[in-house]
This record gives structure tokens, sequence and C-alpha cells, in this order.
């Protein structure tokens, strides 16, 4: 090709380039958001992945899913948690016992899928909590001891369905909630609930089709949001 008309090409490229980016930005376009959902679902047909996954189409943006069930992660024991020093020392954090953490960290958004089980939620989330509660990677302390947030997420949505009705979300929800505001620095929490799935005689579609216009309202809220957050 003619050198003249390569540099001819490139001069066009460049402003171009340029007015995309600066078009996606303020048009909040940037489909390029970094959503991660962390699927702690336990069985094959669970109606609390169904509304995730009604969710993540309603909000159209690409997601990465850690699947808990498939990922069997380990609960941390001593020589686990001595690995993890030393990596975290080499700063390592393509190590198996970091990555998770990192990549919690980086997330753009959240997405948690968990039953309802005991009050709270399967075990498999306790451990991935054990596996991103790293010091220096999603929080830290403050030179006098206060836990400050490193994680870059504007919100997490945690998604969730009951057996019963009327129960408290204290250790389930609200623990999560609590480590967002005190560990991660992610202030923005949301819930989203289906209750009284297996009391006899429930209508188990109108609860979850009820579930997902409350999905359809979040959506809209979060959108509205992001525009404005796009005006400033
Ligand atoms: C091990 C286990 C523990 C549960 N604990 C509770 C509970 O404490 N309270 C409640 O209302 N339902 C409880 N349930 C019922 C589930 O919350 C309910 O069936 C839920 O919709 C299951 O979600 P899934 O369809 O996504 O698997 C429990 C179910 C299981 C299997």
């Amino acid at each position: 090709m003619n050198t003249n008309i390569r540099e001819r090409q490139f001069i066009f490229a460049v402003p171009f380039y340029i007015w995309y980016n600066i078009y996606k930005y303020f048009s909040g376009r940037d489909n390029a958001m970094n959503i991660l959902y962390i699927n702690a679902c336990v069985r094959v047909n669970s109606r609390t992945a169904r509304l995730a996954a009604y969710y993540i189409e309603r909000r159209g943006h690409k997601v990465k899913e850690t699947a808990l069930i498939s990922e069997r992660m380990t609960v941390m024991d001593e020589g686990r948690l001595n690995e993890r020093e030393e990596a975290l020392r080499k700063s390592d954090t393509e190590n198996e016992l970091l990555k998770f953490a990192a990549e919690f960290s980086r997330a753009d958004e959240i997405i948690i899928a968990a039953p309802y089980w005991d009050l709270s939620f399967p075990s498999q989330l306790k451990t991935y909590i054990e596996n991103i509660c790293v010091p220096g990677v999603t929080f830290d302390y403050t030179d006098d001891g206060f836990p400050r947030g490193l994680c870059r997420a504007k919100r997490l949505i945690y998604v969730t369905t009951a057996g019963g009705r009327g129960l408290p979300y204290d250790f389930g929800y609200g623990y999560i909630k609590a480590l967002c505001g005190a560990y991660f620095g992610i202030e923005d929490t949301r819930l989203i609930c289906a209750e009284g799935l297996d009391i006899v005689g429930a209508d188990e579609d109108a609860i979850l089709e009820a579930a997902r216009r409350d999905i359809d309202g979040l959506i809209a809220d979060i959108e509205r949001k992001e525009g404005t957050e796009h005006e400033h």
C-alpha cells in the first residue's frame, strides 16, 4: 500500500477513535462493563439462579460467572493461609489463592445469587467470602486500624429465594451488605427476593413473576443512576 494512503487512513482513524470514546462515555453506551456473577445456587433447576439470569439478561451486559459449585473451593486451613500470605508477599495475584479476590476487587458490578438456607446461604458462599477477604486486595487497614475498601464495584445485587415467609435477612443479605459497607467499600447493595415458594398451595409462577417485576424496577433505577452519572 502507498505510504500516503496509509498516513491518510491514520489521520482519519485517530479523531474517529477519540470521538467514538467520548460519545460512548457521555451517552452511557459503554458496553465494556465488567460484571461479576457469583452463582452460589446448588440445585440444577434453582429458582434463585433463574431470577439472577433474568436480571443479567435485562441488564444487557456481558457477565463473568463464577459458579461456586463447580469451583469446589476448599475451606481455609492453616496451610492455605500461609500459602496465601506468601503469594501476597510476592504480589502474585494470579495465584489460585488470590485470583478470586483480585477478580472481585476489579468488577464494576457484582451479582450474588444464593438460596435462603438456614437463615443465611449455602456454605460455599462463606468459603468464597473467606477467599476474597484479603487485606491488600479487597480491603486494607488505615494506620489507626480501620478497614478501608479497595473494590471498584459501584453496586452489589443479592438475589435470593426462600421457602417460607417473613424471614430475617440479617444473616444472609444483611451480612453481605455489612461486609460491602465496612470492608469492600461498596456502598450500594440491593436485595431481590422471592419468598414463600415452598408453602403448600403457593403459586410459584406468580411469586417469581412478582420478583421479575421488582428486577425491572431495579434495572430502571440503575439505568437512571447511570444516566445521571454520565451527565456529570
Ligand atoms: C438445606 C436447605 C435449607 C433451607 N433453609 C430454609 C430456611 O431456613 N428458611 C426457609 O424459608 N426456607 C429454607 N429452605 C427452602 C429454600 O429457601 C427454598 O426452597 C429456595 O427457593 C431454594 O432455592 P433454589 O430453588 O434456588 O434452590 C431451605 C432449603 C434447603 C435445601
